[in-house]
């Protein structure tokens, strides 16, 4: 689908340039992620992702650290995690060693995959980050079977401070610290991340079908899942998506 992207860059989130967009997170992001953020955010993750997955064979792309594939994993499913950062990937093939798990370095863009390889596609926090969701999302839906569940859940990019704040309270920081998190994240991963509307947009592009948005009650989350159609031939599917990427 489309060609083959460029690396993504691995920065610290920059102030003067304004934009945590496109990239994937760099260790010392990724430390801070994995100790802060990711296990109160595998604890609203996990439960709608259980409910939501069908099949054995899953992949997770963006997988960070592997905290949520773990914990789908101990169901009896084999989860394939893919990565833009090396320090990630190393995580979560550790955290994973006792399972069949396994996660790699690879493009949201680009995944190494043959067409319906995985039975279920899936992915938590990470679809704001990509450069271009819809080619990033159609590829989700190349390597998952027909018929199979494209599952993906971010924050709400209409979520206002309050809402926030009501996740960043189960995340270990104390007062003040938790304030400036709130208030950096709103101007951050907030900012960049899609509303209910444009979630359903993207998975409609990229040409999914039976599309269902939710927000998750009072969390800043959105959450959807899609149905992968019937195979067209790569080249007609490719075509039109090109057109909408850079919308
Ligand atoms: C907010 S973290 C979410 C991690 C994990 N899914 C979770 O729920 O804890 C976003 C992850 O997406 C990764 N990422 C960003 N852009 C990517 C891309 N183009 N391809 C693959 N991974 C990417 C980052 O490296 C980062 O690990």
């Amino acid at each position: 689908v489309g060609p083959t992207p460029r690396r993504s860059r691995r920065t610290i989130w920059n102030p003067w340039r304004g934009s945590l967009a496109a990239r994937s997170f760099s260790p010392l992001e990724a430390l801070a992620y994995e100790a802060l953020v990711a296990p109160a955010l595998a604890g609203v993750v996990v439960p709608w992702l259980t409910r939501s997955l069908e099949g054995r064979e899953l992949l997770d792309v963006g997988c960070g650290g592997g905290r949520v594939a773990r914990a789908l994993a101990t169901e009896g499913r084999h989860v394939v995690g893919v990565d833009a950062a090396a320090s990630q990937v190393r995580r979560f093939n550790l955290r994973a060693s006792a399972t069949r798990s396994r996660a790699l370095v690879a493009d949201a863009h680009a995944l190494p995959f043959p067409e319906g390889a995985f039975d279920a596609a899936y992915s938590s926090c990470a679809l704001k980050h990509w450069r271009e969701p819809v080619l990033a999302l159609a590829e989700m839906a190349r390597v998952t079977r027909a018929g199979g569940r494209i599952c993906v859940i971010d924050l709400d990019g209409r979520s206002d401070a309050r809402r926030f704040a009501r996740f960043a309270a189960r995340c270990p920081l104390p007062g003040p610290l938790r304030r400036a998190y709130v208030a950096y994240s709103m101007r951050t991963v907030v900012a960049i991340a899609p509303s209910a509307e444009r979630l359903r947009e993207l998975l409609g592009a990229a040409g999914l079908e039976e599309i269902e948005v939710t927000s998750l009650g009072e969390e800043p989350f959105v959450a959807a899942t899609a149905t992968v159609p019937a195979r067209q031939s790569a080249p007609a599917l490719a075509q039109p998506l090109r057109s909408v990427a850079g919308t």
